[in-house]
């Protein structure tokens, strides 16, 4: 009764990665529980998911070639616009979220394109990164996530959806995100590791708190609609304070090398799992995120169900 932090399978999106062929369901190795999926089982995956009471998906694609600008991304039948698509026709109320990135399309791996130096180049890279927002608008999506980290990509994907006529698509920014060791087994299923170097040029050094509320105020004067601070757990202290600070939805991701972690864990039965991912999502939703996004969420909300029914 007198409990004051309440999960909810509601306040869930479950992050899904999309590859080409079909019937696929391959799973990832570093992320047990989890799977490539082909577009013909989305429909599946769908109705699961409403089934659960999780109303929104994350996408992520694998496309069939990468090359040096990542074309891939913006193609109108491509991987992730495709996959939109079939979500939509599915279950038209289940809420589609596209991340807008360029490193699982580039063969280099990083998140723009680069100059002769191997260095990012900025400002090109955000034009491809709008076009690819507008081709996923196009396809359908509710949402549009970037999560690459250029500077001003935030305004400059909402002025090209408003020109595009998308003026009612949500902006989820990635405002405050680290260059993280977390990330590993994400690479891993998408395919999008760098080639060379890091990406320590675009995203956040871990020890800035400070400049990640720098970046989240910039995001929300640049036309964010939601900010996220990623990923969560070595975070929370950011998660709290940016909950304080601004009033906007704040999501928190809880990213694969978290997932992978306790998964590792409970396999050897080292730690009761259920017990551990329900304590360490409430954890993310005490400090202060309105929105988690999860690979735990389809099993969270099951336990959740069993527990409250
Ligand atoms: C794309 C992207 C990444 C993640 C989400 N979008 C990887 C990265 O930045 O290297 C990581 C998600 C996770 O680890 O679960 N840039």
């Amino acid at each position: 009764m007198v409990r004051e932090t309440r999960l909810s399978p509601s306040q869930f999106i479950y992050p899904v990665f999309v590859t080409v062929g079909s019937d696929v369901r391959q799973p990832i190795p570093s992320m047990p529980g989890q799977s490539r999926l082909s577009v013909d089982q989305l429909a599946q995956e769908a109705a699961e998911l409403r089934s659960l009471d999780i109303p929104a998906v994350l996408l992520f694609g694998l496309p069939e070639a990468k090359d040096a600008v990542g074309s891939g991304a913006w193609q109108a039948d491509g991987i992730v616009q495709r996959a939109v698509a079939a979500l939509k026709e599915a279950q038209p109320e289940l809420v589609v979220i596209t991340d807008v990135c360029l490193c699982e399309y580039t063969d280099h791996g990083h998140c723009g394109v680069l100059d002769d130096n191997g260095s990012v180049r900025n400002d090109a890279s955000v034009e491809l990164l709008a076009r690819t927002a507008v081709s996923q608008a196009e396809a359908g999506a509710d949402i549009i996530a970037p999560s690459d980290m250029m500077d001003g990509r935030i305004g400059a994907v909402r002025r090209a959806l408003d020109q595009s006529g998308f003026v009612d698509r949500t902006l989820m920014a990635y405002s405050a995100k680290f260059a993280s060791g977390f990330y590993g087994p994400f690479r891993d299923a998408a395919d999008s590791a760098p080639q060379f170097g890091d990406r320590r040029g675009y995203q956040m050094d871990p020890p800035n708190g400070r400049e990640a509320m720098r970046a989240i105020e910039r995001d929300l004067a640049e036309g964010a609609d939601m900010v996220m601070v990623k990923p969560a757990l070595a975070y929370l202290d950011l998660i709290r304070e940016a909950r304080q600070r601004f009033d906007a939805p704040l999501a928190a991701y809880n990213v694969s090398g978290e997932y992978a972690m306790l998964k590792a864990a409970a396999a050897n039965g080292w730690i009761d799992e259920e017990r551990v991912v329900l304590e360490t999502l409430t954890g993310i939703k005490r400090a202060g995120a309105d929105v988690i996004l999860t690979y735990h969420a389809k099993e969270a909300a099951r336990w959740l169900a069993r527990s409250n029914g």
